[in-house]
């Protein structure tokens, strides 16, 4: 039988809460299609930091390496600043370990009440760059406590860097509508962005079956919420990735259902899943989270593994529990706890 090693990391909040769900679906359709997992936990997040003074161990990229896959609930707790939490452990395993897509797909489903129900068919997916652009280190923060205190920040766009997503993204929207979008911004940003575009043109030409265009991202963020149906396979630097899944999830009907896979397409590294939400202290220790976006990222982590039917199982399930019951987490409209919809979901499955 296949067996996979994967690393779970459950980290903060309701990230605790989602990996449970996973694994349970997880263990349901390796049953069923023949393939096994071993799960190494690793207790590292923000408890562990306020314990031991470190997000992860010193060598906690090396404890990583040999597995074929990381499985991450949320990172990032009140008590110890983001800045410090998330560049303790999420930042530099998605760049350690060279995960330069992060692959960002949404669907409305059936009976799934979006806020713009009206809004048709949504089936698009967010290509982000995710180990450059405005997330950088290049910069500082001077003359503090002074009136005349700055703070700087570079961002980094490499021609080697953009190039590789775009090529994965292109090569996406064939296999799948054919049609690309790029978020730019390169009216107000005049270096970073103008170079982004033309890169996207570059490529482009050398995809000619991909019919593309490209958006500024205040427009598109409009474009999202008016029209999202129109969209096939969007492409955006690290921030602007980041903020157009969230959006695309909202439009979807809730964040807490949004699926992310970092992925290193080389598989030098090994790739990390992980739903596109956060810890959600406000909600954390109800047992109310939504678990669909950890759930769907296990699902991701299939496809990447060679599960596709597995997979597919899962998303069909997904989309079964919501078109054909009223059993719902809060932040869908329903009452149900996550381990009420998870145990409904296995039932589908
Ligand atoms: P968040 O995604 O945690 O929460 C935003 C809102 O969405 C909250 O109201 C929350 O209750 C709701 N929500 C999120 N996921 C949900 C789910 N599964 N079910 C139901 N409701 C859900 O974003 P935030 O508030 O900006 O961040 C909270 C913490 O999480 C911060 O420390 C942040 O840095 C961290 N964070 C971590 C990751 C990650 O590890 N990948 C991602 C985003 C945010
Ligand atoms: C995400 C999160 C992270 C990001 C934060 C927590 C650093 O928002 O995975 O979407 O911006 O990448
Ligand atoms: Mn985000």
């Amino acid at each position: 039988m296949t067996n996979h090693h994967i690393a779970l990391i459950p980290g903060d909040g309701i990230g605790a809460e989602v990996l449970p769900p996973a694994l349970q679906v997880l263990e349901a359709v390796g049953r069923r299609h023949g393939f096994g997992l071993t799960c190494t936990l690793y207790d590292w997040s923000c408890a562990r930091y306020l314990r031991e003074g470190a997000m992860m161990p010193e060598d906690g990229l090396d404890r990583l390496r040999d597995k074929d896959a990381i499985l991450l609930g949320a990172v990032g707790y009140p008590g110890v600043p983001d800045h410090v939490s998330l560049w303790g452990l999420l930042i530099p395993i998605r760049r350690g370990f060279r995960q330069y897509v992060n692959l960002r797909p949404i669907r409305v489903f059936d009976g799934l009440d979006s806020p713009l129900r009206a809004a048709g068919e949504v089936d698009l997916v967010v290509v982000r760059e995710n180990v450059e652009g405005e997330y950088s280190e290049i910069g500082g923060r001077l003359n503090r406590g002074f009136p005349d205190e700055f703070a700087v920040q570079e961002a980094v766009f490499t021609r080697a860097g953009v190039t590789r997503v775009l090529d994965y993204a292109f090569d996406l929207a064939a296999r799948r509508g054919g049609r690309l979008t790029s978020a730019t911004k390169s009216n107000g940003i005049v270096h970073t962005l103008p170079f982004w575009d033309e890169l996207v043109a570059e490529r482009g030409a050398a995809h000619p079956a991909v019919t593309w265009d490209q958006e500024h991202i205040d427009a598109l963020a409009a474009k999202f919420v008016l029209d999202p149906a129109r969209f096939d396979v969007v492409v955006g630097s690290n921030l602007f990735g980041d903020i157009l899944s969230d959006l695309a999830a909202a439009v979807a009907g809730s964040i807490g259902i949004a699926p992310s896979a970092n992925l290193n397409p080389e598989r030098a590294f090994p790739s990390m899943f992980e739903p596109v939400h956060g810890s959600a202290p406000d909600i954390a220790g109800r047992g109310i989270a939504d678990p669909l976006g950890a759930i769907w990222s296990a699902a991701m982590m299939l496809d990447h593994l060679g599960h596709p039917e597995a997979a597919r199982d899962v998303t069909d399930a997904i989309a079964a529990v919501l078109a054909k019951t009223d059993v719902r987490t809060p932040d869908l409209g329903g009452t149900a706890t996550t381990a009420e919809f998870t145990d409904r979901l296995l039932q589908i499955l």
